[in-house]
Parts: C-alpha cells; sequence; structure tokens
C-alpha cells in the first residue's frame, strides 16, 4: 500500500481533506493539490500527525488556470513515478457572485469545475496508466437529480463571456451546470 499514490484537488478543508487523512492512514502517498499554500501548510501538517505519515506532499495548483495546472502536472512527473487515483475535489461555488471569467476567459466554475480538470486528467494520463488500477474520481453532487428533467440544459453559448452583461446570472445554476458537465 505505500507504494501507491493518490492526487487530491483541493485537499485543504472538507471532503478533500477528510479524504486525504483517509488515504494518509492507509498509508497512501498523498499529494495535496492546492491553490493557496500558506493556509494549506496547516492542514498538510493537521494530516500529517492525524495519519502518523509524512507521505503528504503539498503542491501548487488554481484549477481556475490552465498555466497552473501545466505547471502542477509538470512538477508531478517530475518527482513521481505514477498517480494510482486522481480525485478532483476542488470546486467553485460562490453565492450572489458576478459572472466571473478565469485567466483564459472561461466562466470561472466551468473553467474550476469541468475544464481544469479535463485537462489535468489529460495531462496526467501517463502517470496514470502506469498503475495496475488507475481511477479518475470527480465529486460529484446530488443536485445533478435536477438533470433527469430533460427541459434542463447546459448553456454552451455562455460560457465564454459571451452573454455576460446581458443575461440574469446565477452560480447556483452554473454550478449545477458545471456538476452535470
Ligand atoms: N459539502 C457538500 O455538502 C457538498 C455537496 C455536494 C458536492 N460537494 C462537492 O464536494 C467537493 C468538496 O466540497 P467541500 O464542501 O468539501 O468544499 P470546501 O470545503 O469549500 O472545499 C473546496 C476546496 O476547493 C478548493 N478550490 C476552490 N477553487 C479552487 C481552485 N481554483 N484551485 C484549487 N483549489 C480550489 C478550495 O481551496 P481554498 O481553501 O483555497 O478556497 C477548497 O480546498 C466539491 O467538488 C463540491 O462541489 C460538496
Amino acid at each position: 500500500m505505500h507504494e501507491r499514490c493518490v492526487i487530491i484537488t483541493g485537499a485543504n478543508s472538507g471532503i478533500g481533506k477528510a479524504a486525504a487523512i483517509q488515504f494518509a492512514s492507509k498509508g497512501y502517498t498523498v499529494i495535496m493539490a492546492c491553490r493557496n499554500l500558506e493556509i494549506s501548510k496547516t492542514a498538510q501538517t493537521e494530516i500529517i500527525k492525524t495519519a502518523n505519515n509524512r507521505n503528504v506532499h503539498l503542491m501548487e495548483v488554481d484549477m481556475s488556470s490552465f498555466h497552473s495546472i501545466r505547471s502542477f502536472c509538470t512538477h508531478f512527473i517530475n518527482k513521481f513515478e505514477k498517480a494510482d487515483i486522481l480525485i478532483h475535489n476542488a470546486a467553485y461555488f460562490n453565492h450572489g457572485e458576478k459572472y466571473q471569467l478565469s485567466p483564459d476567459q472561461i466562466e470561472l466554475t466551468f473553467a474550476t469545475n469541468v475544464f481544469g480538470p479535463f485537462l489535468m486528467t489529460a495531462l496526467l494520463l501517463d502517470p496514470l496508466k502506469k498503475s495496475d488500477d488507475a481511477r479518475i474520481l470527480f465529486a460529484g453532487s446530488n443536485i445533478i437529480k435536477h438533470f433527469f428533467n430533460e427541459k434542463t440544459e447546459i448553456h454552451f453559448d455562455n460560457l465564454q463571456g459571451e452573454y455576460k452583461d446581458s443575461r440574469s446570472h446565477w452560480v447556483y445554476k452554473m454550478y449545477c451546470q458545471s456538476k452535470m458537465a
């Protein structure tokens, strides 16, 4: 079990941190892929102590930025031989926020919850293929039940700011759509 490696995005809090503790307790090498190293350092120290496992590494990534994801993946591939599990846990959901674009000009919810994880998965396929039992997991949500209504659809025409000033924006709706995507 000591040879197994799991990458968890947003592992500094909530479900991601709880998962990191569980994997570290079972002897996995855990990569905490987090955007804020300063606040995440405290979580890393706590996970190492709680799980009694020193193989808990903190690496920087902003899941809303393609540049940051590319940099993370390059560093990961240079440092680690393989990845057994990739968990896309980090997510953007800020109640009341206005329509925002990522550094790559993609609506921020979709950039963080969909396109970022998609790019990261693609860039990590080689280390994942080196595992004898690789897994790629997405933190979903029970809100996708709304999508069993056939009238519900993803608004693909407004993912790059096309109607950001003319259509009403509701972050919750974007979040639901991103989880379905
Ligand atoms: N909690 C629930 O009831 C619930 C229900 C359904 C689904 N989920 C899903 O479960 C997952 C975890 O939820 P949670 O409640 O544990 O959330 P949380 O405690 O708010 O944690 C979210 C994590 O995502 C990170 N994050 C956000 N944007 C990021 C970015 N651009 N780059 C890198 N990291 C980023 C946050 O980092 P910072 O600390 O730097 O902000 C934080 O570590 C999410 O995918 C969420 O949609 C949760």
